[in-house]
């Protein structure tokens, strides 16, 4: 892991402003920071940084005074700045119960605080993308450039040929991290070769995936990575012009883009000339709506293009034709951000990370049930248990882990049975899921994995864009068929239907929406059938997580009549008097759960609505 330690003369505070550290509360932190700095008359450096990925820990403050250690607070309020400075800033003392972590040299470590590559969260990180991340203020290109910022592009503009580029990222092994894992050297290869006066790069940060913020955060904590990729691959296959095509729900990802490119253009690494070489690129930003499907590639080429983003028939194939008809070579914000790091430490080198076909590391945004959510970046071969358990902690409130959606809508979810399975491109597209871009959702017991396959195919369905019948109609139906069975009207003919359907949609959708949707109702079905039949023939959600499938009852053993619930049960369906058991009128409950969170003694229960269970006798 790359360290960008500053050696300060004066106390130097950082604050992570991140999209995710600012909707925590950093601008409020920081707005203290500054109230403190003046206040006291301050002689520091209070500058900022992006997003570390702690997300569990937000928001994070980093002190480093001259001679000390630098330390990572979490969780920082606006109402601990006065502490963090008195204490650790004025008197030298760290602020011990925010601390969690630091870095520095041996001698200059405070007791009692890990450093950051023992946290667990961090140790079996191996962070290339990443590196910058949290550390540098990504708006700074000077601190870009001590960090080896650009180096890349300098040597392969001094030192190789653009085929010798081409050939060092083959060599690497880097496929597309955008979610299909193409080859990225092959794929720079033929653009290269392809006919034409003009080409284009074009850098896909349409980001679709509910739940994944990999991209956003490179893009917000170093863009000039991404930019540097870019030229590089300008550079290699020959293209004088990219576009950035980014959602405008990332504002500021685009502004800190937006100044990269004004920064790189002043330093003479964009524009004309290039660092003395002859060779021309600019970058422009394309700032779009955002819709799931604007990601696959030749829609993403009918947007840039003013048309309505629908995917078009390959072949042909973007590198033969592509934006306006030009080759054109795309890839996502991650595999670009790769290449200035593969080129600086050589092919071979990036190649020594990973498995025998899924090689260097991925970033994997890490949400729901654990206990430490974030993002994380991890060599190719690590398996998901290392993953959920290790790093992420586990599942939270010593629940059991039941499964992980990887992929986003065009992935699956994987079942405890292939926690030890390695996490590569091909691995998971065996056990019928595929890496995607990076999110990872883990659920817990209390997840029903009927409704789990029912929300993504929502997903897709709105996000279908209607051209191919297959996927048009074929998601709807499918849709229908969950929905049905969520709500207890499952026939017995729907599982059988419900599979056919899905593998006719995979098999004819004209493009990857389509033929990705059906992967996590293939999936469920395929690792927890049981769970689709308990619903269609017993009526019953095993999971409890269906409200046609149980009413909430009051358990008369644990409830004293505290009132709690009654008071706050927004549809007056519970009554009972002080210190007497309280009742729940199925009829009047919707469900909201309010009473469960109010109750303080757990005595709020779920309960089969079909008697099967003999609890509902004695509960309700
Ligand atoms: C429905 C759909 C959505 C996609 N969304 C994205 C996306 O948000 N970001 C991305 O990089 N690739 C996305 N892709 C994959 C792109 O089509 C393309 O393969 C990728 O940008 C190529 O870059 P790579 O080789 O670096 O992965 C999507 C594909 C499909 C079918
Ligand atoms: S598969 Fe779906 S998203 Fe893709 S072209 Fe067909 S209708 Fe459109
Ligand atoms: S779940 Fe909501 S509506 Fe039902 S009883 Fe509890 S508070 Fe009332
Ligand atoms: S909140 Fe719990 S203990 Fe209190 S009345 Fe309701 S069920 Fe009984
Ligand atoms: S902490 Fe920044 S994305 Fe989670």
């Amino acid at each position: 892991m790359l360290l960008y330690s500053h050696e300060p003369y004066r106390p130097r505070v950082v604050v992570g402003m991140g999209t995710c550290g600012i909707a925590a509360g950093a601008g409020e932190v920081m707005q203290a920071l500054v109230d403190q700095g003046q206040a006291r008359s301050l002689d520091w450096d209070l500058t900022y940084t992006s997003c570390l990925g702690m997300c569990h820990a937000e928001v994070n403050v980093e002190i480093t005074l001259p001679d000390g250690p630098k330390i990572i607070y979490g969780n920082v309020k606006a109402k601990d700045v006065p502490a963090l400075v008195e204490k650790h800033v004025l008197a030298g003392q760290p602020v011990m119960e925010l601390a969690v972590a630091q870095e520095g040299p041996p001698q200059r470590l405070v007791p009692g605080i890990p450093h950051l590559s023992e946290l667990p969260f961090f140790a079996k990180q191996s962070r290339g993308v990443l590196r910058r991340c949290g550390r540098i203020n990504p708006d700074s290109i000077e601190e870009y450039l001590a960090t080896d910022g650009y180096l890349a592009l300098e040597k392969a503009i001094a030192e190789l040929e653009p085929e010798d580029v081409i050939a060092e990222v083959k060599r690497s092994g880097l496929r597309g991290r955008g979610g299909g894992g193409f080859p990225t050297g092959m794929k720079w290869e033929f653009t290269r070769r392809a006919q034409g006066d003009k080409k284009y790069i074009v850098c896909n940060a349409d980001e679709g995936d509910p739940g994944a913020f990999m991209d956003r955060s490179v893009l917000e904590g170093d863009p000039h990575a991404v930019l540097e990729g870019m030229i590089i691959a300008g550079y290699a296959i020959g293209a004088d012009e990219g576009y950035i095509y980014v959602r405008a729900e990332y504002p500021l990802a685009v502004k800190r883009l937006r100044r990269a490119i004004a920064q790189a253009e002043e330093w003479g690494f964009l524009g004309e000339n290039i660092l003395g070489s002859g060779f021309n690129f600019v970058v422009h930003i394309k700032e779009v709506a955002g819709a799931f499907v604007c990601g696959e590639e030749t829609a993403l080429l009918a947007s840039i293009e003013g048309e309505r983003g629908m995917p078009r028939v390959r072949p042909p194939f973007p590198a033969n034709k592509g934006l306006w008809g030009k080759p054109t070579n795309i890839n996502n914000v991650e595999t670009y951000a790769n290449v200035p790091h593969l080129i600086l430490m050589g092919g071979l080198n990036f190649a020594s990370v990973g498995t025998p076909k899924s090689k260097g590391t991925k970033v994997f945004a890490i949400t729901g049930k654990v206990k430490r959510t974030g993002l994380a970046e991890v060599p190719m071969g690590i398996s998901m248990r290392e993953i959920i358990f290790d790093i992420a902690g586990g599942i939270q409130n010593d629940k059991q882990f039941k499964a992980v959606q990887i992929g986003g809508p065009s992935g699956g979810c994987l079942p405890t049975d292939l926690l030890d399975l390695a996490v590569d491109y091909d691995s998971l597209i065996q056990a019928g899921a595929m890496m995607g871009s990076g999110g990872l959702v883990v659920m817990d017991e209390t997840t029903c994995m009927v409704d789990v396959a029912r929300f993504f195919l929502n997903f897709t369905t709105k996000e279908s864009c209607g051209k191919c019948t297959p996927c048009r109609e074929g998601t709807k139906r499918m849709l229908e068929i969950l929905t049905r069975i969520c709500q207890g009207q499952g026939r017995p003919e729907d599982i059988p239907t419900l599979e056919r359907l899905a593998k006719v949609v995979k098999a004819t959708a004209l493009c990857g929406l389509g033929q990705t949707a059906p992967n996590p109702v293939l999936t469920t079905l395929r690792y927890f059938r049981h769970e689709y039949e308990a619903h269609v023939q017993e009526k019953r959600c095993p999971a409890q997580a269906c409200t046609a499938f149980f009413i909430y009852a009051i358990d008369p053993q644990k409830c004293d009549g505290c009132t709690r619930c009654l008071r706050n049960c927004p549809s007056g369906a519970i009554t009972g008097k002080v210190k007497e058991v309280h009742r729940i009128d199925p009829e009047k409950c919707t469900h909201c759960g309010t009473c469960v969170e109010k109750c303080r003694r757990g005595a709020i229960i779920k309960v089969d609505r079909i008697p099967s269970a003999s609890l509902l006798k004695e509960g309700a």
